[in-house]
């Protein structure tokens, strides 16, 4: 998967984040997030932070989306999306990061958005340098 996506690719999964984002449950923290995955079948899997009364027990939009993308059969992760508001980009947590590498390469194009523009882009390398991974199981 190439760096620089395909205008449509990427606009399909702006559409879907986006989405995803007005159907957050933030209640707490009034922060809607929305995600969206793409799969190596180019569909597009969608996802939302979802909050909880328990705090720690709120779920990230990144993981999410990529828990629809293993419940709809995909296996990997080819580009990722994120939609926030706020002064800075908002990218994924280190838990995200983490969880976006089990499925990812290393050149996978994460990119940050908001309701109007892309805001920046990074591959998942950069967000996680020398990162645990599947391949260090390995025998
Ligand atoms: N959040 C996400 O869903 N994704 C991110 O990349 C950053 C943070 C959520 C978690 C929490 O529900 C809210 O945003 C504020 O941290």
């Amino acid at each position: 998967m190439p760096a620089t996506l395909a205008p449509h690719t990427l606009d399909r999964l702006l559409e879907a984040a986006r989405t995803a984002q007005r159907s957050a449950h933030a209640p707490y923290s009034r922060f809607p997030v929305g995600a969206a995955v793409l799969d190596e079948s180019e569909r597009v899997h969608a996802g939302c932070n979802v909050e909880n009364a328990a705090y720690p027990m709120g779920t990230c939009a990144e993981t999410n989306a990529i828990g629809a993308m293993v419940a709809a059969g995909g296996k990997r992760v080819t580009a990722v999306v994120v939609v926030g508001d706020g002064k800075a980009p908002v990218t994924p947590c280190g838990g995200c990061r983490q969880r976006i590498a089990e499925f990812a390469s290393p050149g996978t194009p994460v990119i940050v958005a908001d309701r109007d523009r892309v805001r920046a882009q990074y591959t998942l390398a950069e967000l996680l340098p020398h990162g645990f991974g599947p391949e260090n199981l390995q025998a």
